[in-house]
């Protein structure tokens, strides 16, 4: 059953913190030359036309990118970057186009990087194919996204940026995930992994940081926002990413660039940066 699609949420306050993250991550690993390889399980379609049907019946990217547009220019180190970047997509002070975590890497990628972009749906993953068509440093898989981590592990780079963004459909997808994550770090504790979580029932995430205490896996960052406090009712109050082996200069860029992003999006519900697992 795939009935997410990326399209009617591209830009929403989950894609902005989600997107400066993976931004901000890549920056840092590039400061070194040697290859990087960006994996991106669950890519979605890569570039989003935010006048598309999809994107105008939700409009989630107006309580999202489109607020923080406009304090592009004095944005704080954590956001600064990624903003730039959509911006690049798009023409003067518009903002018609929002580029998915594919267009975001592959305008940052290096000619020494790689990119392999997984992606299931029959209708997103060929539109990601035909955007990445002419690009041959990167792969486009139709596949499942966490079979496809577990095999691309380590990658002959031996240094990887995994980004592990899944639609969460089913229940189940909760443990599939963290059980998919523990076998990939386990085979390759170095990576850098960033793993998203949407916050919907908060003991599902809590179930989430025990799977990752119980692997044993080490040094993990969490960075969270919520634009509402939890609730018992349905629906996506915010979400969350563990980052597991983040930059040295995330922490103290998280603490001024979290508060930052909660008050221009106007959130009202808790905003989370710490270490879940120290060193
Ligand atoms: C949240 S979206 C990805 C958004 C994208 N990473 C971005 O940031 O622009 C999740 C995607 O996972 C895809 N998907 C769902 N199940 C999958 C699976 N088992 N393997 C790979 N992709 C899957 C969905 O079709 C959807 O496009």
């Amino acid at each position: 059953m795939l009935s997410y699609r990326h399209g009617f949420h591209a830009g929403n306050h989950a894609d902005v913190l989600k997107h400066a993250m993976l931004v901000f991550v890549t920056r840092y690993l590039q400061h070194k030359e040697s290859p990087l390889l960006f994996l991106d399980t669950h890519a979605g379609a890569g570039l989003y036309d935010l006048r598309t049907p999809e994107a105008e019946k939700t409009w989630e990217y107006r309580d999202g990118i489109a607020r923080l547009m406009p304090h592009a220019a004095t944005a704080p180190a954590l956001l600064a970057d990624y903003l730039a970047l959509v911006k690049s997509f798009n023409s003067g002070d518009g903002l018609t186009m929002y580029p998915g975590s594919p267009a975001l890497i592959t305008a940052m990628m290096r000619e020494q990087d790689r990119a392999h972009f997984i992606e299931l749906h029959p209708t997103d993953e060929p539109r990601l194919a035909e955007l990445m068509r002419r690009n041959r440093r990167v792969r486009v898989e139709k596949a499942d996204g966490l079979r496809g981590l577990i095999a691309a592990v380590p990658p002959p780079e031996k240094r990887a940026l995994c980004l592990i963004d899944p639609s969460y459909e089913i229940k189940t997808d909760y443990a599939l995930v963290m059980a998919a994550l523990a076998r990939a770090w386990k085979k390759f504790p170095g990576g850098i992994y960033l793993l998203w979580y949407p916050v919907i029932d908060r003991p599902r995430v809590h179930a989430m940081e025990v799977a990752l205490r119980a692997a044993g896996i080490r040094k993990t960052y969490r960075a969270e926002l919520c634009m509402t406090p939890d609730t018992p009712e349905r629906g996506m109050t915010g979400s969350g990413l563990f980052i597991v082996n983040p930059p040295f200069t995330l922490p103290e860029a998280a603490a001024s660039g979290l508060p930052w992003l909660a008050e221009t999006l106007g959130a009202s519900g808790p905003a989370t940066a710490d270490w879940l697992i120290p060193e």
